[in-house]
């Protein structure tokens, strides 16, 4: 692997030690039941199914499979994540899942070892994704899945630009794709889409930004709220959509699930 994904794997290792406090939450985007609901509805789960989540973090949708299939695999590169995970699904005696250490680039599984392979709001975070997507690729089974869900630039146009603003705030993040990006991925790869669905969500943006590593600097707080107030006032676009709800700041993230199947 290239000095440039290890250092970026530290720089994960280093920002989620962080913001694994901001997960599982109660009421945030990351764990909303609505949120999963829509996820969950979209995968084809089946009880004699057995699953992967890469880059699953502390697990939060590798758990909320668990009822739906026979066995789940929470893969994470982050081991503080994964020790959280780990013991929320002790907490709620969640018997039929493991939380296993490791690189979405090397997955350490043979290949065919999976019905359904998942990753859910990571590959924002992954240098060189179309790597991780031929780990995915190679885990599934033959007629089986892959299903990816992630944040995604809403206007193309507005890509660098809005890319520019997620990474200031985190510097782990690398880009989300466009719509339209994500699917030739599913394209490329030769798989079957079955479903492709997005929708809009709601970002408080304290909240938001609280969850980064960069939260003690005002510095780049400031930069990102002057930019988005500035569109406010009808200035120049950031591509994040700004908005303000009951005298808070607020944006609009856009999410893609997709689902392909593997023949
Ligand atoms: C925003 S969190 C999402 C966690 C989880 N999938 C969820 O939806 O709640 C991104 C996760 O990706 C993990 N990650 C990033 N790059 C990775 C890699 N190359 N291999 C494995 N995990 C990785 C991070 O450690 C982090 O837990």
């Amino acid at each position: 692997m290239s000095d440039k994904r290890e250092d970026h794997n530290e720089l994960i290792a280093k920002e989620f030690s962080k913001q694994v406090n901001y997960f599982d939450q109660p009421g945030t985007n990351l764990c909303r039941e609505d949120i999963m609901d829509w996820i969950v509805d979209r995968l084809p789960l089946h009880p004699e199914m057995v699953v992967l989540d890469v880059a699953s973090g502390t697990g939060i949708l590798a758990r909320g499979m668990t009822r739906f299939v026979k066995h789940v695999t929470a893969l994470d590169y982050t081991q503080e994540m994964l020790d959280k995970g780990k013991s929320i699904a002790a907490r709620d005696q969640i018997t039929n899942i493991e939380f296993i250490q490791g690189d979405a680039e090397k997955l350490p599984f043979a290949a065919d070892s999976f019905r359904l392979v998942t990753c859910r709001y990571a590959f924002h975070h992954f240098e060189e994704y179309s790597l991780k997507m031929n780990e995915m690729m190679r885990v599934c089974q033959e007629n089986g899945w892959v299903a990816v869900c992630d944040i995604v630039t809403e206007n193309p146009e507005m890509y660098e630009k809005y890319n520019h603003f997620e990474r200031l705030r985190d510097p782990s993040h690398t880009y989300c794709l466009t719509h339209e990006k994500l699917q030739n991925l599913f394209i490329d790869s030769g798989l079957l889409i079955v479903r492709n669905e997005s929708r809009d969500l709601s970002v408080e943006f304290e909240t938001w930004y609280n969850m980064g590593s960069m939260s003690d600097n005002l510095e780049v707080k400031n930069t990102i709220i002057n930019a988005l107030e500035n569109e406010l006032k009808g200035g120049e676009k950031t591509g994040m959509r700004p908005y303000m709800k009951d005298g808070k700041l607020h944006f609009l993230q856009a999410i893609n699930i997709i689902v392909g199947k593997k023949h």
